[in-house]
């Protein structure tokens, strides 16, 4: 009956813009939708607090984003308070592709 952690992810609020952190699932069980599930419940829990559009950056996983609905994203274009967050500064531009997406509030919640 053990009980093992085998994914994560996260997000951090900048008012109505999201981060989304740290979507990683365990080796072992890769590629049985956990990834999307995570990333799912996340922009979910992300709209019913208000966050409109969410944020990523990567440089490992930008085509399974797209996958996800994500699209690429100009530097540019992204609000202020997200590119000021620590991960915006600290991963060079070159080697990251930014990517995002609109949240929808699920009906109902
Ligand atoms: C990216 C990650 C979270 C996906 O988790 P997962 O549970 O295996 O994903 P799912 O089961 O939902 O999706 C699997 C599908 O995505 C594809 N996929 C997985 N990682 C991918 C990547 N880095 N780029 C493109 N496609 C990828 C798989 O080939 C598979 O495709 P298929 O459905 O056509 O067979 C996982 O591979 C991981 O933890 N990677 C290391 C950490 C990382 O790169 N995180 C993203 C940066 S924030």
């Amino acid at each position: 009956n053990s009980q093992e952690i085998v994914g994560c992810v996260a997000f951090e609020t900048y008012a109505s813009d999201g981060l989304l952190r740290s979507l990683a699932v365990d080796a072992t069980v890769r590629g049985a939708g956990l990834g999307r599930r995570l990333a799912r419940r996340i922009e979910h829990e992300a709209a019913n607090v208000g966050i409109q559009n969410f944020y990523v950056l990567t440089t490992t996983a930008a085509a399974y984003f797209k996958k996800l609905g994500y699209a690429a994203t100009e530097r540019g274009i992204v609000p202020g308070l997200v590119r000021a967050s620590a991960q915006f500064a600290a991963i060079c531009p070159e080697s990251a592709a930014c990517l995002s997406k609109h949240c929808e509030r699920l009906a109902g919640d």
